[in-house]
């Protein structure tokens, strides 16, 4: 989790591209949500939680997006640039995503129901649940 991946992609520039990637194959868990956003004035920031359990995997289908994670430790930037990269995030991520280009949608397929529960929205808390080991070392960025 939390690297960049190659979405497959087949196509030519002639007919165009299709890209796919399948649950439990090319992404490492079971699909059961998907939601995307778009719309999103240039520079605006979104994000700014993490998530106690849920897995993710985020991709841009259009334009251009920034998402800064922070497992508490170390921060490191990934940028969706193209319709084939995407970019799994595990459990014990914090996320920042900045909109670089106009119209540029952010799609999001999750292993489980929307919960809010789930969310940690307070900058300080996640780092107290860094801190306690809430994730074992198994938040690291890549
Ligand atoms: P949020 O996850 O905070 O968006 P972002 O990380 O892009 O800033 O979600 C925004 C709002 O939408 C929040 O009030 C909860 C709601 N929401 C749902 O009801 N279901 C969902 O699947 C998602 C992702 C969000």
């Amino acid at each position: 989790m939390n690297k960049i991946i190659e979405i497959k992609t087949f196509g030519n520039e002639e007919q165009g591209f299709l890209s796919f990637f399948e649950s439990n194959k090319d992404i490492p868990f079971e699909i059961k949500r998907i939601y995307y956003t778009y719309d999103v004035p240039i520079n605006t920031k979104r994000g700014m939680h993490a998530h106690k359990e849920l897995n993710q995997v985020l991709w841009c289908p259009y334009g251009e997006i920034e998402v800064i994670l922070d497992n508490g430790k170390e921060k490191k930037s990934y940028l969706l640039d193209s319709p084939e990269k995407a970019l799994l995030v595990g459990k014990g991520i914090w996320r920042d995503m900045y909109w670089k280009k106009e119209n540029s949608v952010l799609c999001v397929a999750a292993s489980d129901y929307y919960n809010e529960e789930d969310y940690i929205r307070d900058y300080d808390e996640f780092l107290k649940y860094v801190k306690e080991g809430y994730w074992n070392d198994e938040n690291k960025l890549y």
